[in-house]
């Protein structure tokens, strides 16, 4: 019985339907929280499920959910049921497109529904046809209902350049010819076979190596033993015969798709999971933004008397980062604290502080604690996070969840560059009313609309960062300066350099060069430099001629075209110009990359994942 072991990711809440003993009917069980849970529950009734009994083989499906419709609980977990009998069972990844109005029409025939979910449809739909039709296979119910249903066909992010694909002899597994509406694997002569149904190859490469892609309008069904496709719409350019391809990669490798590592791929995946992050949100034709986490919170917040934006290591950056826009945008006194020495300091907290807590797991010990300080104190509790259902998600008053999708990696990328973003859009929300701000709002908002495509140039500079690196790698610091906006880029960039490089890297705002770090400066000392044409180019300037006259040889990152500064740097990184407040979200990326390639040549492993087959969140 391997149903549970289906379930790789620990997103919650999660939930699985079974046979038992009573074969009429399914069992339904859901827990939100961790996927151990539902484990234990289904351990716990392993007797009225006859898990060890008569049955020996068992049926089930199950779904961890990363919530699209409805808040996640146990009701809007999959799966999705079409009565209280549990008729039908479904689950499913994605969303249909025209949920609303399957519903009004189910909803009119006199079917309740107990979900938010659009999945719910599917599962009441196939119910009405079977009672429409009632001679009708489950397969025809299927077909029935999947041309009823819209769903937007996404593309998966890999491809498959590790597999090999291995058509086998007509004495083994056939390759199923296209020629035919359906066609049928028969198990070989007293070879049982098990057949898993995943819509990831990661999520059953425990259990088998060997994998049919299904295509669109496939509709797959087993019955007896036996496997069977069935095209929906039979076209005649048919681009292949259906073939069992053997993955030649672990899990690890599948889940990384064309990348050496997930920091590489989720580095590489910035263009879309800013994307993602502004999703829904953000309205680029009339210039509105929409959070809809807190936006019954929003007048609260607006009459509070100081902000805190409170994390650890990377997400206290991404508040380091947009602080300045905050204090911009909202007039309000904004504080920016680590977690930890904002407990250390017992820091006075009021009914009237709106606290933000930034974590992408959402289970940063030292955060939560701050967390809970904050609540004590009666101050609103505001989550940025990138993990639903998390513990600061759940003891926030509300929040934001950051939508960058699971970040395996250890070092964080993509979760800073959507958490820096989040925080913007708080900024914008903030400051809608202010005519004042109008114009500001509006380059912003251009902004965001083209920050996407301004990261796939900064990530074009790929080769050019791991000729830095070659040069750089066998050095034992790397100082990184700069100051406004792009101070956060420097304490980021350092601490990707130290976190997997080993090496030691120090972010130093410019502004306090002659206050010792100067010291510091000589012609060995590797130094970087970021240098924006914002309003703090001139006092960069000047510490780039502090730096230049102690013979200091920076390489320098700056903007597009800007030879000027580029000739005063040994080495120089060029990326595209934004407006002042986003420009960090481009100029952390070569840092990002630069931290990878140093890595790489110093042998260091940049993921280190644990327990990776069960989970995608790093406690
Ligand atoms: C929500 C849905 C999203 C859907 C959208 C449609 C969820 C999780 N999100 O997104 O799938 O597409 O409506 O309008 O169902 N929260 C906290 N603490 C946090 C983060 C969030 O309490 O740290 C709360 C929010 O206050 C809110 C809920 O969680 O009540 C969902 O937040 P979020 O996903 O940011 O809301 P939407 O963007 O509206
Ligand atoms: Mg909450």
């Amino acid at each position: 019985m391997g149903i549970l072991d289906l379930i790789i990711a620990v997103t919650p809440p999660s939930g699985v339907a079974i046979d038992g003993a009573d074969s009429k009917n399914m069992a339904l069980i859901k827990k939100t929280g961790k996927v151990k849970l539902l484990e234990e529950e289904i351990a716990s009734r392993s007797v009225d499920l006859d898990m060890d009994g008569t049955i020996d083989i068992h049926c089930g499906i199950a779904h961890t959910r990363w919530a699209t419709h409805g808040v996640p609980s146990e009701i809007n977990s999959h799966p999705q049921r079409s009565d209280t009998e549990n008729g039908f069972m479904v689950v499913h990844n994605g969303i249909v497109t025209n949920y609303k109005e399957v519903k009004t029409f189910l909803q009119n025939k006199g079917y309740f529904f107990e979900s938010d979910t659009d999945t719910e449809i599917i599962a009441k739909l196939i119910y009405h046809f079977h009672k429409l039709h009632p001679t009708y296979s489950f397969r025809e119910l299927v077909e029935q209902v999947v041309q009823q249903i819209i769903i937007p066909v996404f593309l998966s992010y890999y491809t498959l350049p590790y597999s090999e694909h291995r058509p086998h002899g007509r004495s083994e597994v056939p390759v199923l010819p296209r020629s035919e509406s359906t066609a049928d694997i028969q198990p070989l002569e007293d070879n049982e076979v098990e057949y898993f149904f995943a819509s990831d190859a990661s999520a059953v490469i425990e259990h088998t190596n060997r994998v049919i892609y299904f295509e669109d309008d496939d509709v797959a069904a087993v019955q007896n033993g036996a496997l069977s496709i069935h095209r929906l719409r039979r076209s005649l350019d048919d681009p292949h015969a259906r073939e069992i391809t053997t993955l030649k990669m672990e899990l690890q490798q599948i889940m990384k798709g064309n990348y050496s590592h997930f920091m590489q791929k989720e580095i590489f995946e910035q263009p879309e999971s800013v994307v993602n992050t502004m999703r829904g949100r953000v309205n680029f034709e009339n210039h509105t933004v929409t959070l809809g986490g807190i936006k019954d919170y929003v007048s609260e917040i607006k009459r509070c008397r100081r902000l805190m934006l409170i994390g650890c290591g990377t997400s206290y950056h991404s508040a380091i980062a947009t602080r300045q826009l905050l204090e911009e945008l909202t007039e309000l006194p904004v504080m920016v604290e680590l977690a930890s020495d904002f407990l250390d300091r017992t820091t006075p907290v009021f009914r009237d502080d709106v606290c933000f807590f930034i974590s992408q797991s959402g289970e940063t010990a030292d955060t939560l604690m701050a967390l809970r300080y904050c609540k004590q104190r009666g101050a609103l509790i505001v989550g940025i996070t990138n993990t639903v259902g998390s513990s600061i998600c759940r003891e926030s008053h509300c929040g934001v969840h950051i939508n960058a999708g699971p970040e395996i990696g250890v070092a964080s990328t993509k979760a800073y560059t959507s958490q820096f973003i989040s925080l913007v859009m708080f900024a914008l929300v903030m400051s809608e009313d202010r005519m004042s701000l109008a114009n500001r709002r509006r380059e912003i908002i251009e902004g965001l609309r083209k920050i996407d495509d301004q990261i796939k140039e900064v990530l074009k500079l790929d080769p050019k960062v791991e000729e830095l690196a070659k040069d750089l790698y066998q050095q034992k610091s790397l100082l990184i300066m700069g100051r406004g906006f792009n101070f956060a880029t420097c304490l980021e960039g350092a601490l990707k350099v130290k976190e997997l490089t080993y090496m030691h890297s120090e972010g130093i705002m410019a502004g306090e060069l002659k206050h010792g770090p100067l010291a510091l400066i000589d012609d060995q000392m590797p130094i970087m430099m970021i240098v924006m044409r914002d309003p703090v180019y001139i006092k960069c300037m000047n510490a780039l001629q502090q730096v230049r006259s102690r013979d200091g040889r920076p390489i320098i990152i700056c903007e597009e075209g800007d030879n000027e500064t580029a000739k005063l740097a040994c080495k120089s990184l060029q990326v595209p110009h934004t407006v002042d407040a986003l420009q960090g979200i481009l100029t952390v990326i070569p840092m990002q990359l630069l931290s990878y390639h140093i890595a790489m040549l110093r042998g260091c492993n940049v993921d280190c994942p644990r327990n990776l087959a069960k989970s995608v969140t790093v406690e």
